[in-house]
């Protein structure tokens, strides 16, 4: 158990932008943040953070909450889980009593298999360290291959003795089950018979023997699983052993070095793209940080959606050779289906990002990094249209496969730069490569058009800050009255500056809280709400406001009438705002914390309006059955409401939100 102020503490400390940035590159958005939601598939950001509230909510698939949940969503763990490693990253102690091996049971599977993993990670490192066999074969192994102590260090690189029962025979003494060697793939169980009512083993051995052991850790850091590399030369033995798929370890999902690399990724908004343990590690000996490897398969489209959550920019440094030019085919156009930008570098004279940073001085290394990543299809094309120079016939075949990396592309703008910019380089009319694009589209077409959902999804939650229910609503009166509602209960504290006129009827501007300004708006024209439970929201507010209490959204949440608090949890507000992209469209959404007066204004005043177009429709329509006199009056009535109708779609006109 966590006692409770270390939960505070904990809870206090976490501020919900710094944790989630920690995992998704974010960017500020006026008074919040936005990324691209780690929680669904999307590739126009609409996950929002709210550092003023505390919270995240995501517009696309509407998950939300606070820091804990997050990362207790983020990184499958449970609650209490979630609040050590959240103490881990803040430097909280917790103090929980030493764990007997009867609680060790007790412990839920996961978190048992990651405590094995862990004890397996510290073992293969004091092994190397540590025995006399470790020294000479494993750490003489990477001193000779000019691997740096602080590097080894840093990448938890460990060593499993040759001898087959070493790590196993250890890790019972010290107290671990069976049951969670096996099942972490740390160790093989054989010969498995029934005694009694017992399940015996006849047979425990390690999975690993005699090789150098890299942990493979979770976007947390957490060991999850391991590669192990023979040291042996033989043709028939495995160059590398890995974990294998288990509770803790889903391979096609994890990518080897992110926790290391995420925060330089996002710095940088870059990410390498390497093919091996060995890559990844020499480059952070170089000093660049923002690389991962696939880890023993090759790239899938989670992988590569884990990384597009730091950055849209890939650069990939595959081998030269054929295994290498292979992965990268593979890999190439799942990038672009991504929406990624795909860049491409090679090292001269087949070397691999490895060998190549061992040959040069680490600020050749980075200069030839930023120097030699060349665009892909850009670089396809020029290669290709210098294959074919002078052969039209393999020319209409090769940009055929140009023309369907293209169409991969989701973005409408950049798929039509590049059909421009390829079609110059390959000597071609442009229409002729659009019209081949947009004929594979049309034939991919069902998978495109999930591509093109979400981004009305974003669309759609742009619609969500007008209003969180559908337009047709803002028809009836009840829209402003929830919008007026929703302001209120929000930032209804917040202090505005409003003009008065003076006795002299001279101007003097003062302060008030919205609250009070809404109110005394609506107060002013006798305007009552429509809905019901509007209304009675409003009563609330007029009731606290009146003993001088401001209540906000907290209290309305936590309000033990249900439709109130029901009102209250969908309309709390985290404004959505868009991203780059389509601000550079020309498309602007106002950030509604510094514009609250605004729209408290523009609602109000398209209440009243719409309050005076009722109000003049009953007036009309009493007009048939009056008498002369009467008449007259009504109609000077109508001219009057009709008068001030005016001014108000005057000041509306002033106020231009939206
Ligand atoms: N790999 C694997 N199993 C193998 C061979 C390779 O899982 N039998 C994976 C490993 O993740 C390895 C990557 O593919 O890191 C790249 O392979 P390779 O280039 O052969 O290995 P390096 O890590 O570069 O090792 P080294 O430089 O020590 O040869
Ligand atoms: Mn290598």
């Amino acid at each position: 158990m966590i006692p409770r102020d270390t939960v505070d503490k904990i809870i206090e400390a976490a501020r919900v932008e710094e944790v989630i940035g920690e995992f998704i590159t974010l960017k500020k958005r006026g008074a919040n943040l936005l990324g691209l939601c780690p929680f669904h598939g999307e590739k126009t950001p609409s996950f929002t953070v709210s550092p003023v509230k505390g919270i995240y909510k995501c517009f696309g698939c509407g998950k939300a909450g606070h820091s804990v949940n997050f990362v207790m969503e983020h990184l499958s763990l449970s609650y209490p889980e979630a609040l050590k490693w959240l103490a881990g990253k803040y430097g909280i102690e917790v103090i929980e009593k030493e764990i007997t091996p009867e609680e060790k049971e007790r412990l839920d599977e996961r978190e048992s298999m990651l405590i094995v993993m862990q004890y397996a990670a510290r073992y293969f490192v004091d092994n190397m360290n540590n025995t006399d066999e470790g020294r000479s074969i494993g750490l003489g192994y990477f001193i000779e291959r000019g691997l740096r102590p602080d590097i080894i260090q840093k990448f938890q690189i460990g060593y499993s003795l040759e001898d087959r029962r070493a790590f196993t025979n250890d890790a019972i003494k010290a107290g671990y089950s069976p049951k969670y060697l096996a099942k972490t793939g740390m160790s093989i169980l054989s010969n498995t018979y029934v005694e009694g009512n017992e399940i015996q083993q006849a047979d425990v051995f390690d999975r690993y023997a005699g090789r150098v052991m890299f942990p493979i850790t979770d976007e947390g850091g957490r060991v999850v699983a391991f590669g192990g590399r023979t040291l042996s030369s033989e043709k028939k033995v495995a160059k590398y052993i890995n974990s294998p798929e288990t509770d803790i370890y889903h391979k096609s999902k994890v990518l080897y070095g992110l926790s290391l690399a995420k925060k330089s990724i996002q710095q940088k908004n870059v990410c390498y793209l390497v093919e091996g343990y060995m890559d990844v590690i020499a480059m952070h000996q170089a000093g660049i940080e923002n690389v991962v490897a696939s880890s023993g398969t090759s790239l899938t489209i989670e992988q590569i959606k884990a990384i597009h959550r730091f950055t849209t920019n890939i650069v990939v440094l595959y081998d030269g050779d054929e295994a290498g030019q292979k992965a990268s085919e593979r890999a190439i156009p799942l990038l672009l289906e991504e929406g990624m930008n795909v860049k491409l570098l090679m090292f001269p004279d087949n070397h691999d990002p490895d060998s190549y940073s061992r040959l040069v001085t680490a600020e050749e290394f980075a200069v030839y990094l930023e120097k030699n990543a060349q665009d892909f299809l850009i670089y396809k094309a020029r290669k290709l249209s210098a294959e074919t120079k002078n052969d039209p016939i393999k020319k209409a075949t090769v940009i055929k496969d140009l023309v369907s990396n293209i169409a991969l592309i989701p973005d409408t703008i950049i798929r039509s730069v590049y059909v421009k910019e390829c079609s110059n380089i390959m000597e071609m009319e442009e229409q002729i490569l659009q019209t081949e694009v947009n004929k594979l589209r049309r034939k991919a077409g069902d998978k495109n058009k999930r591509a093109e959902e979400l981004e009305a999804e974003a669309q759609h939650a742009v619609e969500a800050l007008i209003g969180p229910e559908e337009k047709e609503k803002k028809d009836t009166i009840r829209f402003e009255e929830r919008e007026l509602l929703r302001l209120m209960m929000n930032y209804g504290n917040i202090l505005i500056k409003v003009d008065g006129e003076n006795e002299d009827k001279t101007i003097h501007s003062f302060e008030m809280t919205l609250d009070e300004f809404i109110i005394m708006e609506l107060c002013r024209d006798e305007i009552d709400f429509e809905d019901p439970i509007h209304q009675l929201i409003m009563d609330e507010f007029m009731h606290e406001l009146s003993n001088e209490r401001l209540p906000l959204l907290n209290y309305f949440v936590q309000h033990q009438n249900p439709d109130i608090s029901t009102f209250a949890i969908s309309n709390a507000q985290i404004n959505y705002t868009l991203s780059d992209k389509w601000g550079r469209f020309g498309v602007f959404v106002i950030d509604e914390m510094n514009e609250v007066k605004r729209s408290a204004e523009h609602f109000l005043f398209s209440l009243k309006d719409k309050k005076l177009n009722t109000f003049i429709l009953g007036l009309k329509e009493g007009l048939k059955n009056q008498e002369h006199d009467d008449i007259i009056k009504t109609q000077e009535k109508i001219m009057n409401l009709e008068l001030n109708k005016k001014r108000i779609n005057k000041l509306l006109g002033r106020i231009i939100i939206k």
